[in-house]
């Protein structure tokens, strides 16, 4: 694996994250792994599912907090686990399904209103499902129903046809009738709470990933490398130094689609 000169040093071969509370350690991550991939296979988190790894279908949406470097704050939204790298979630906190509740726990009041409108017949999207609507009220504890309507566009049920599903998740909207179910108080919303704003945080500033990730990541395995760097001035060493190779590379950001170095530059 080449050695970024301007990392070195200074970089980590390690991933850390925390995956529904937990702290994770992963030394030398597999470029090539996808966070569903690996919540499914190394942590036995087999609440998200995969159906078409392709971000098409929405059956393993998981939320994701990381630091946001425009501003020292956080941000938080959903994510297709399957797209993404799990080399990507250095500093991030992940809830899945797992982390919202469960039959030992307690069901989550959105997995509640899911079974109580029969929005679930073989529950392969439920998961995908409440983590989305999770999300959403995360973000805007009253969304009105065209809101919570617009915020499934990329989920699909192969069972139910949506419409209980929808209205499950629609009962929880400010313009919803207040008899088939109505808002949910933040506190019943989420167990974690910033302690110091009070809004629902995911856990982030409790575990201290508030401000921007400091250190690059170097790692590799089967002949991919994967590097973070965290300036602009390491991003141009590092192409520098790998287009005057005969190596491949690419540049991941969302992970959601591919285009060649010629349509970069168009
Ligand atoms: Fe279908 Fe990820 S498995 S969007
Ligand atoms: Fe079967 Fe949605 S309940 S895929």
């Amino acid at each position: 694996m080449p050695v970024h000169p301007e990392t070195n040093g200074t970089n980590q071969e390690e991933l850390r994250f925390w995956v529904n509370g937990k702290y994770h350690v992963v030394p030398n991550p597999d470029p090539s792994m996808t966070l569903s991939e690996w919540l499914r296979s190394q942590r036995g988190l087999t609440g998200t599912k995969v159906m078409c790894g392709e971000g098409g279908c929405g059956c393993c949406v998981v939320m994701v907090t990381h630091p946001d470097p425009a501003n020292g704050g956080t941000l938080s939204y959903t994510v297709n686990s399957c797209l993404c790298p799990l080399c990507s979630v250095e500093g991030w906190t992940i809830t899945t399904v797992e982390g919202l509740g469960g039959q030992k726990a307690g069901f989550h009041p959105i997995q509640r209103r899911l079974a109580d409108f029969n929005g679930s017949q073989c529950g392969y999207c439920s998961p995908g499902m409440v983590v989305n609507m999770y999300g959403l009220l995360s973000k805007k504890p009253q969304p009105s129903q065209q809101e919570v309507e617009n915020h499934f566009d990329g989920h699909i049920c192969r069972c139910t046809g949506y419409r209980p599903i929808l209205d499950a998740m629609k009962s929880f909207s400010a313009d919803a009738d207040p008899e088939k179910g109505g808002c949910i108080d933040i506190e019943d919303l989420t167990k974690h709470l910033c302690p110091t704003t009070g809004e629902v945080c995911n856990g982030a500033a409790v575990n201290g990933v508030n401000g921007t990730c400091s250190l690059s990541l170097r790692c590799g395995q089967h002949g991919v490398s994967w590097y973070r760097p965290t300036t602009l001035e390491q991003l141009y060493s590092l192409l520098e130094q790998h287009e005057t190779g005969q190596e491949r590379y690419k540049l991941v950001c969302g992970n959601t689609a591919a285009g060649d170095r010629d349509d970069m530059t168009k």
